[in-house]
């Protein structure tokens, strides 16, 4: 493909000198609309010579549309008060790629209904960002406006025309390893460290990753997903070389697909197999369990620490804590909380702690009706998983008050209701030794501790809890490490191993 390669402009090539990476940010602008970035070619018909990609250096490649055959676009289909005006593009012979846009993209307005109470609009067009070979890319430009104001956000979608696979844009990266590689030059191209610690290599970081068109890769992040709000679109580019390691067979294949220049391209006929992504997890998205402990062995003692009605101003702190001894926690977010800190809750997440689920406004769930309670838990899942990507699988009722009420509802939510074993009273007594003192004193396998992580006392005496715990031979873990597969609307007070509880079987529910 190297005689395809274009002109390298002198911005790139002082990207390439000044160490492969750059990190900027413009204001944000208006969506440019479809096909305005695109230019004619101007070459013979009839010799069809090899044209270029066509794209700045800091964007993708953009493919005009008009080079797709028989290329057409779909609308979204929106049930909900949201002015909703979302299109897409559509593909003959590819109906895989298809239903994933039409289901990624709901989902994606759904979260963003949920967790905005002021939401009041969502709107997205398309470009096609490769078409070549087997690979097709779609980058998706979203304009969510709430009470905040209108924010432009990106992702980028990938599809394999010969599989029916759909990807997102984790899966261009060879693994977690990786990612977490690209995420460090990343970070290193920020000039403002406070800035840089907002990275993570998380999916919902990296969703819109593709190639600009000499080959760079090129990471864009949302308007004041990163940076301030006002700074709009902030974004990295890795040089081709220094990209080329970290790359998936995919990366790869996608990389050389949105480096040539596009004429007249049609997808054969259907594919092969719809197969829809792969069963590995893609990279970007992390497991609250850690393969290498098993709770269940006799050997290994186990302790969840469990922090409710966060994050706090001290969350930070108690992370590093919990870095310093390779210990897992579990929080038990709140909605305002988790606005007013999404960051906080990023790292969490990004470190390996277990982000639940502990109600919007903390209300007495057992005095709501079904649907105040599916309305309390949905706003939190949407929040968690727009900051994180990941979408939680247990909550905690306030108060520990639940009833079959609340039982049903979350059984419907895939939630299983976590209480807890030893209650610190860390919210009465605001005194860290005697916090301390109650958690150590309980502490054995399988226990399941509460504390709240917005009382400073709570974080001090948790400094000195982990440093304990973590000399008594405890090995600290988030909830479902310590539960194994837990059953949704079910109740759990801890991991004690005991004789395994037969739960009734479908037929004998009825
Ligand atoms: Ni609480």
């Amino acid at each position: 493909m190297a005689p395809d390669r274009p002109v390298i402009t002198v911005v790139v090539a002082m990207v390439v000198l000044l160490g492969l990476v750059y990190l900027a940010t413009r204001p944000s602008g208006p969506m440019s609309p479809i096909g305005s970035e695109t230019t004619s070619h101007g070459s013979p018909e009839e010799s069809a010579p090899a044209v270029p990609a066509t794209g700045e250096p800091d964007q993708l490649t953009v493919v005009d549309p008009s080079e797709v055959a028989d290329l057409d676009e779909a609308e979204l289909a929106y049930d909900g008060d949201l002015d909703v005006v979302v299109r897409y593009p559509v593909l003959p012979n590819a109906e895989p790629l298809t239903d994933f846009l039409d289901r990624t993209l709901t989902a994606g307005v759904q979260a963003f209904d949920a967790a905005s109470p002021g939401a009041e609009s969502y709107e997205a067009e398309w470009q096609i960002t490769a078409a070549n070979d087997d690979v097709v890319g779609v980058r998706m430009i979203s304009l969510e406006t709430d009470s905040e104001g209108t924010r432009e956000c990106y992702s980028t979608y990938w599809y394999d025309t010969a599989t029916g696979e759909a990807f997102e844009s984790t899966r261009l990266f060879a693994g977690q390893e990786q990612l977490a590689e690209a995420n460090g030059l990343v970070r290193e191209g920020v000039p403002d460290a406070a800035e840089a610690g907002t990275i993570h290599p998380l999916g919902s970081l990296y969703d819109s990753v593709g190639f600009n068109p000499d080959g760079d890769l090129v990471v864009e992040f949302d308007a004041g997903q990163v940076a301030q709000a006002g700074e709009g679109r902030v974004h990295a580019v890795l040089g081709r070389d220094a990209a080329e390691p970290l790359l998936s067979e995919w990366g790869t294949r996608v990389r050389d697909a949105a480096t040539v220049g596009v004429r007249s391209f049609a997808i054969d006929g259907p594919p092969e197999a719809d197969t829809d992504g792969r069963a590995a997890p893609a990279p970007g998205h992390l497991s609250p369990v850690d393969e290498n402990v098993d709770c269940s062995d006799p050997e290994t003692k186990c302790v969840a620490l469990t922090y409710d009605d966060g994050p706090g101003g001290g969350t930070p702190a108690l992370l590093d804590t919990l870095a310093e001894y390779d210990a897992r926690a579990t929080f038990f977010v709140t909605g305002v909380p988790v606005m007013e800190d999404p960051l906080t809750v990023r790292r969490a997440y990004a470190e390996g702690h277990e982000i639940a689920n502990h109600t919007h406004e903390h209300p007495d769930l057992t005095g709501l009706g079904a649907g105040g309670v599916r309305s309390e838990l949905a706003t939190v899942q949407a929040l968690v998983y727009r900051e994180t990507g990941y979408t939680p699988d247990l909550m905690r009722p306030p108060y520990g008050a639940t009833d079959d009420n609340v039982a049903s509802v979350t059984a419907d939510m895939g939630l299983a209701q976590i209480l807890w074993s030893i209650d610190t009273n860390d919210w009465k007594d605001r005194n860290a030794s005697v916090v301390k003192g109650r958690a150590l004193d309980g502490a054995s396998d399988g226990a399941i501790i509460l504390m709240h992580d917005i009382h400073d006392t709570s974080i001090s005496a948790s400094h000195d809890i982990i440093r304990e715990l973590d000399s008594r031979g405890y090995t600290m873990v988030t909830v479902s490490q310590m539960l194994g597969t837990t059953e949704p609307g079910r109740t759990y007070v801890d991991g004690a191993p005991a004789p395994p509880q037969e739960s009734p079987s479908p037929e004998e529910d009825a």
